[in-house]
């Protein structure tokens, strides 16, 4: 049973370049036993916190320079659903990234939103590479019934968006928004990491602490800045419905460590840093693979470019597993993610980069490029046919992917991890994306959304 695997897996020398931030170490957590309880005298309560939660979430405002943060139990996904539906009324109009997480987009379907989408660039090893301040202009523009703009940043991989340029073009119009910072915990600690999205005056920050920090998973926190266009009372009305009526004391507990190690343990980031550069350094001396921060990415977030190999990522992250017993967070078509945090350990960037190096050493004496595989368009602009909330609504009917070219998705579509959709419903289904779905079947990458291998759409 899982169980035992899990124990397995904490007994091996397998080494997680994946979440949580953590890293499987314990940071100080008793036996969860004994301090899982309920809502008894003397512990506060998370939904009306008068007493030590209530210290906590103020300690955690301290950290970040935020007016408010609430703690959450429930993931980002839990301050996602709230932060919009907290943004927008019923059937408002939203501005999102076509690379938000699958969260923001159930809350703008649950919501009955117009959405309008903002498309990223996207580079050649197919990553999402941010969006251009243009994008958000022109969207802006033609649809004056915008209500609430939600921007990813950091995204999966690590990439800022401009977020100054849109806070500002938002606050000029008395529209809020809400940064999507599931990947951005630990910003903010260390100059050498991109600033924290509240320093740019976003209007509601949601940060995982269990992705790149020392929690557990689901911890997370929403912060409400300083002037926020959104009012704490509607916040709080949607925590009460997004958030579980037991939130779990462990988790609380860790969400209390991560707070305190964030105050008393700030050298760990020079550390951390340090690390970071030292091994970008060393992977300068690689032929063919390319490890390499992109500017205004963070570091944390290695990504691995095997585009000029005869590997895919999917690959790579298998031969890393088996051989070398390194577990990345996820790959795609030509690169693979290592995602660290302040937990790494010099020993696992020293077995990454040797690991690397040998597998780099193969490439040179290999042939190279499977031309297939690069410069794929994973996140081109859809044909919006109905609203995603109308499809969703709508009688359905299965089809074979081979059959869809033409018809209007009912589901939406994503290779998994990131999870980003390149299909979603109301949109009609083109033969270019049928086509990217057959090629990361063949190369073996998991797809969400495909039900027997056809599609859910509509009559
Ligand atoms: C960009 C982004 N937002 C939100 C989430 C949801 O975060 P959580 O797992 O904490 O609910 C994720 C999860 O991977 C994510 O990648």
């Amino acid at each position: 049973m899982l169980d035992h695997k899990l124990r397995e897996l904490a007994d091996s020398d397998f080494y997680p370049f994946h979440m949580p931030g953590h890293k499987r170490q314990q940071t100080g957590l008793e036996d969860p036993y004994a301090i899982d309880i309920t809502e008894i005298p003397g512990f506060d309560n998370l939904h009306d916190p008068q007493g030590l939660i209530l210290e906590a979430m103020e300690r955690m405002a301290g950290l970040y320079h935020a007016k408010k943060s609430y703690l959450l139990v429930g993931g980002s996904t839990c301050g996602n659903l709230t932060a919009v539906f907290s943004a927008l009324p019923q059937k408002g109009c939203i501005l999102m990234g076509r690379g938000s997480h699958k969260s923001i987009y159930h809350a703008a379907w649950l919501r009955q939103c117009r959405i309008v989408y903002t498309y990223p660039k996207v580079g050649q090893i197919g990553m999402i590479e941010g969006t251009s301040i243009a994008e958000y202009e022109q969207a802006l523009q033609v649809n004056p019934d915008i209500g609430a703009i939600v921007v990813t940043s950091p995204t999966y991989e690590g990439m800022i968006e401009p977020l100054d340029e849109i806070v500002a073009l938002a606050h000029a119009r008395g529209i809020p928004v809400i940064v999507d910072a599931a990947h951005g915990a630990h910003l903010g600690f260390d100059p050498y990491f991109p600033k924290s999205p509240l320093e740019s005056g976003a209007d509601l920050v949601i940060m995982s602490l269990h992705k790149t920090l020392p929690a557990l998973t689901q911890t997370a926190v929403l912060h409400v800045n300083e002037n926020s266009l959104v009012s704490e009372r509607q916040i709080e009305t949607y925590l009460d419905v997004f958030e579980t009526s037991s939130p779990s004391y462990v988790l609380m507990a860790s969400i209390c460590q991560c707070i305190r190690f964030l105050e008393e343990e700030k050298a760990a980031f020079g550390v951390y840093a340090s690390r970071l550069q030292d091994f970008y350094k060393k992977c300068k001396s690689l032929e063919k693979i390319r490890v390499s921060s992109f500017p205004g990415q963070d570091p944390g977030k290695i990504v691995i470019d095997v585009s000029k190999t005869w590997l895919s990522g999917h690959a790579l992250e298998e031969i890393l597993l088996q051989k070398y017993h390194l577990v990345l967070e996820m790959s795609s078509f030509s690169y693979g993610l290592a995602m660290t945090s302040v937990m790494d350990s010099e020993e696992g960037f020293v077995r990454l980069f040797e690991a690397l190096k040998e597998i780099d050493r193969e490439a040179s004496a290999r042939d190279t490029d499977d031309p297939c595989r690069t410069g794929q368009v994973l996140y081109g602009r859809g044909q919006k046919v109905m609203e995603y909330h109308e499809a969703m609504e709508k009688a359905k009917e299965r089809c074979a992917l081979d059959q869809a070219e033409g018809r209007i998705a009912a589901s939406s579509v994503a290779i998994y991890p990131p999870g980003v959709p390149l299909i979603v419903p109301g949109e009609r289904i083109d033969q270019e994306r049928i086509d990217l779905l057959n090629l990361a079947q063949k190369q073996g990458l998991t797809i969400t959304g495909l039900v027997d291998h056809g599609l859910f759409v509509v009559i």
